[in-house]
């Protein structure tokens, strides 16, 4: 079965890439290795995949259209997992137009490859952020039309035009709504990892809504579990294809003071904090419903923040190590 990944030298593409390559897929991953942060870490990902026959890399960006479908017509994919996007939500206050591009007309180019080459399923990467300043438990089944940043309506902007390619030409569609993932060979452009740089160098650490945030941190081992439980998901088809979204998340919100001090007894070492006012496009809470993708597949998150947080630091420590 080929299956193609794209953002494979992303974090989430990297550790998917690895699970599928574990369980025998031919692996075709695609990424155009920008530099919204530190390109070392993605070669050096790239570099582990690679190590496997059965995994092959194209360097493609994904709003280029002609090189996008000359990979559809060299391989038979059975199945697209979409991840590649620009990430991140506070840089979308910057720099807007890398979200049009790579979030909505990239995403577009690989809607468009799926309906010519018949794909028969196409998961895509959404997020929480989607639920805007919701402050609910957050259900599928919540309004997600008030997104607060540029960032956020990309992601919806995908799930509504995946329901309109599912309904246009029957396509296959499953929306994957994350929850802040963390975890080895991380972003290092996501506060948990800032955090850790500079507790372990002795910099302070700049806290938003003076630490008054929560975030339902989601160990990477668990998002891949889910993915993989979507990605295997056999549904009643009909004659009309299903065209879902799902949270993946751990479900056990913690407040950034709560999850700083485990981060410190981890590292054993004190943070000096400084407290700020809210940033712009933030939300101050996610707290995930799982129950629509427990229901479905049986997903149960298992990490701990503690073990999570662990095995990262465990990971940073030794990467950085080597430099
Ligand atoms: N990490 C999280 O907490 C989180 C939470 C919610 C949603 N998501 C979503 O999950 C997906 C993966 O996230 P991640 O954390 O692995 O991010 P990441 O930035 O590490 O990975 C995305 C990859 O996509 C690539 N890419 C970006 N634009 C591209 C383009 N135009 N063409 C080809 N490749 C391109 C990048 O080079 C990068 O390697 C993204 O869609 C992200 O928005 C992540």
């Amino acid at each position: 079965m080929y299956i193609l990944v794209t953002g494979t030298a992303g974090f989430i593409g990297m550790h998917l890439s690895q699970k599928l390559l574990s369980l025998g897929y031919m692996v075709i991953g695609i990424d155009n290795l920008n530099e919204y942060y530190d390109i070392t870490l993605k070669r050096n990902r790239l570099g582990i995949l690679m190590e496997n026959p059965n995994f092959h890399f194209e360097n493609i960006d994904i709003t280029d259209i002609d090189s996008v479908k000359k990979l559809f017509e060299s391989f038979p994919f059975n199945k697209v997992i979409h991840l590649a996007a620009q990430a991140g939500v506070r840089y979308s206050i910057e720099n807007p137009f890398a979200y049009l591009d790579s979030n909505v007309h990239g995403f577009l180019t690989i809607l468009e490859a799926c309906k010519d080459y018949k794909v028969s399923h196409l998961l895509y990467a959404s997020s929480s952020s989607v639920y805007g300043n919701n402050k609910n438990k957050l259900s599928e089944t919540e309004d997600a039309n008030s997104p607060v940043s540029l960032y956020a309506t990309t992601k919806r902007s995908n799930e509504l035009m995946a329901y309109t390619y599912n309904h246009l030409y029957n396509i296959r569609t499953t929306g994957m709504r994350f929850f802040t993932v963390y975890g080895p060979w991380g972003r290092p452009d996501m506060a948990y990892y800032k955090f850790t740089k500079s507790i372990i160098e002795g910099l302070p650490i700049q806290l938003y809504n003076y630490g008054n945030l929560k975030r339902d941190f989601t160990y990477i081992d668990d998002i891949i579990k889910g993915i993989m439980l979507l990605f295997l998901h056999e549904q009643d088809i009909n004659n009309k294809q299903p065209n879902e979204v799902y949270n993946i998340g751990n479900s056990r919100p913690y407040s950034l003071n709560y999850f700083i001090n485990t981060l410190e007894n981890v590292i054993g070492k004190r943070a000096d904090r400084i407290e700020l006012p809210m940033q712009l496009g933030d939300v101050v809470e996610t707290y995930a419903d799982i129950s629509k993708i427990r229901d479905a597949t049986g997903y149960k998150p298992k990490i701990e923040l503690e073990v999570g947080l662990t095995n990262f630091v465990r990971w940073y420590v030794d990467y950085h190590k080597e430099k």
